[in-house]
Parts: C-alpha cells; sequence; structure tokens
C-alpha cells in the first residue's frame, strides 16, 4: 500500500466516525508499504497489509476473503479480465462498456474513488484525470491481480477456455495511465475507509445490486464524496438477487413501498435529492444504457445492459 494513501485513511469498523489508522510497516519498497498493518487509534483494532495489499475490511465482512468462490474464483478472475482488457489483446470481440463510462471522467486535481473496481479497469482510466485514484473491492483475489498489474505495466494470465483447459494471454495495457497515481486496496462498499469528502469523482459500476445494503452504499458514497464540484458516474442492471438482498432493501421493482417502479429513475429522484440520501444533490448531465459483456468460457457469455447516470453537485447551486 502506498503511504500516500495512509493519512486519508479511518477506521472502517468506527466509520463514520473519523478514527485515523497508524502505520507500522515492516517491509517497504519505496512508498510502497509491502508488509506491516495498519491500527485504529481509538478502537484498536489491527488491520494487516500483506504483499502489499491492505485488508480495511470491518469484522462483519471479514468472511468474504477465506471464500475461494464467487468474486474470489479463478473462472471469475478469468472472466473479469478478459471483460475489463480484452480490447488490449483481442479488439474485435471487446466491450466498449469501459470506453463509455470512463468518457464522462473530467481532468481534475482532486481524487477518485472506484467502488467495486474489480480488476481496475476504471481506476487505471481514472488515472488519466485524476491526481489519486483507489480502486477497491472486496476480492481479494481480483485486488491482488489489481496491484500486479499496476507493478507490471502489462496484463499476463490464464485465459478459461473450457472447463480447466485455460490458454496464456499476455499485452501491453494504455500507456497513457499513470500508474503512480493509483493504488487498490480490500474494502466494503458499506463501511468506506476514507475520510469525509475526500473524493471528487467516486465511480459505482454495476456493484449496487451485489451489495446487501443498497441505500447504505449510496449513503456512503454522499460522506466521501465532495460537496462541491463532484462527479458520481453510477450504472447498474437492477437485476435483483434475493440471495443478495432481501427485497425489502431493494431500490427498484418492488410491488409496494418507496421503491416500486424501475431502478434508473428511482436513482435519478436520489440523486436529485429526494429521500435526503444525497446532500447537496446532483445535477443529472446525462444517462443511458451501456451494452456490457463478461465472457465465462469460450462458448458462454453474459449480455448484460447496464443503466447508468452521470451527476454533478456544486455547493452554490442548492
Ligand atoms: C458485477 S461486479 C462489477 C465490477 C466492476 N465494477 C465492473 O463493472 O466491471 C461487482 C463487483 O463488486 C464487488 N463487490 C461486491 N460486494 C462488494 C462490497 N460490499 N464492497 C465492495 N465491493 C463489492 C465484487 O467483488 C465485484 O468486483
Amino acid at each position: 500500500m502506498k503511504r500516500w494513501l495512509q493519512e486519508k485513511l479511518i477506521c472502517p469498523e468506527c466509520a463514520p466516525a473519523e478514527n485515523p489508522l497508524s502505520l507500522t510497516a515492516t517491509r517497504e519498497e519505496g512508498d510502497d508499504v509491502l508488509e506491516g498493518e495498519l491500527t485504529c487509534l481509538s478502537c484498536q483494532r489491527t488491520y494487516g497489509i500483506e504483499e502489499g495489499v491492505a485488508v480495511l475490511l470491518p469484522e462483519s465482512s471479514m468472511d468474504l476473503l477465506s471464500t475461494g468462490s464467487g468474486y474470489n474464483s479463478k473462472a471469475m478472475l478469468s472472466s473479469y479480465l478478459w471483460s475489463h482488457f480484452s480490447e488490449f489483446f483481442n479488439g474485435t470481440d471487446a466491450t466498449d462498456a469501459y470506453r463509455t463510462w470512463s468518457s464522462y471522467f473530467k481532468e481534475t486535481d482532486g481524487w477518485a474513488l472506484d467502488i467495486g473496481c474489480s480488476v481496475g479497469r476504471l481506476s487505471f482510466e481514472l488515472s488519466k484525470t485524476h491526481s489519486r485514484v483507489v480502486g477497491m473491492d472486496t476480492s481479494l483475489s481480483f485486488i491482488k491481480k489489481a496491484r500486479q498489474l499496476l507493478k507490471q505495466k502489462r496484463l499476463e494470465f490464464e485465459l478459461i477456455v473450457e472447463g480447466h483447459m485455460t490458454e496464456q494471454r499476455g499485452c501491453t495495457l494504455d500507456r497513457d495511465w499513470n500508474y503512480d497515481r493509483v493504488e487498490f486496496v480490500v474494502a466494503d462498499a458499506m463501511a468506506l475507509p476514507f475520510q469525509r469528502t475526500l473524493f471528487s469523482t467516486a465511480t459505482s459500476i454495476n456493484v449496487l445490486e451485489k451489495v446487501p445494503q443498497p441505500l447504505h452504499h449510496l449513503a456512503n458514497i454522499n460522506h466521501v464524496l465532495k460537496d462541491d464540484n463532484a462527479m458520481f458516474v453510477f450504472s447498474d442492471p437492477f437485476s435483483w438477487d434475493e440471495g443478495v438482498s432481501d427485497p425489502g432493501v431493494w431500490l427498484s421493482g418492488r410491488t409496494e413501498g418507496p421503491f416500486t417502479g424501475r431502478g434508473i429513475d428511482n436513482i435519478s429522484r436520489l440523486m436529485a435529492g429526494d429521500g435526503g440520501t444525497f446532500h447537496p444533490p446532483f445535477e443529472i448531465l446525462d444517462q443511458g444504457d451501456v451494452d456490457w459483456k463478461i465472457r465465462k468460457t469460450e462458448n458462454l457469455w453474459e449480455h448484460i445492459t447496464s443503466q447508468f447516470l452521470v451527476g454533478v453537485r456544486h455547493q452554490n447551486r442548492r
């Protein structure tokens, strides 16, 4: 974990209380802490840094680390590496979804947060326009790979063909990415371990439907985004899953209660200030549908429509 991140971190267990974390480094390489720990000066909880990866999860999310399935599986790693980077090794089939989302990023000297960053494509894109970028995800496997890309500045991986049959793939990546500006950490979208109003830009791309408390995730974003000159790039397929979240907390598609109707309309209203989750509210700059795809095996593809909203907020326009 790069040293520049440490002074902006807070304890996720104590959040939203802003309790700083003190760093003890036992192995370093330049400004990168490879082994060490971060300790909350208030609750005394410690967060490990191993092989450069800081794990900043609250106690209640720690069991996500031990599973080798879901987003920590080898199959998922192959799928997301293809989805994020295939245009660099396999142009014609690639999804251009990441180009669409990143086309909204604006030049600023501020920081950006990529929530549920997976293997890091949008974090790298954000490094073209932001002075610092933090990519975060609960998947240790994704974050380890994203940090490897950041260090090697090229992609090497085993692409699943079918079953356990794989092919080695490798390629260079976009020369305009500013790798030194980026860091990846393991963290939870519902307990963000960052100081209030730290970020000028936040992205939540295909994450809302994956978290157990979607509204709490949005409230966390409001907390860490600046009040003035801030951008929120949101996208989701709204394919709610009862195995992930109780229908009582879904933000659309319900038959009764405050969140009946379509997700894109409800999130647009929330971003515009309804219900008080986002304050100051956002002005919606643009919205639309993105064709996004994930490659599971050579013969199995998921084609997804992700619906996006881009909001900006300026304090003096409240
Ligand atoms: C559908 S994938 C989308 C990944 C990436 N944003 C993209 O669009 O390519 C959902 C991502 O959210 C991550 N995730 C799920 N629950 C999370 C949580 N509570 N906090 C942070 N990340 C989470 C998963 O590990 C996965 O990388």
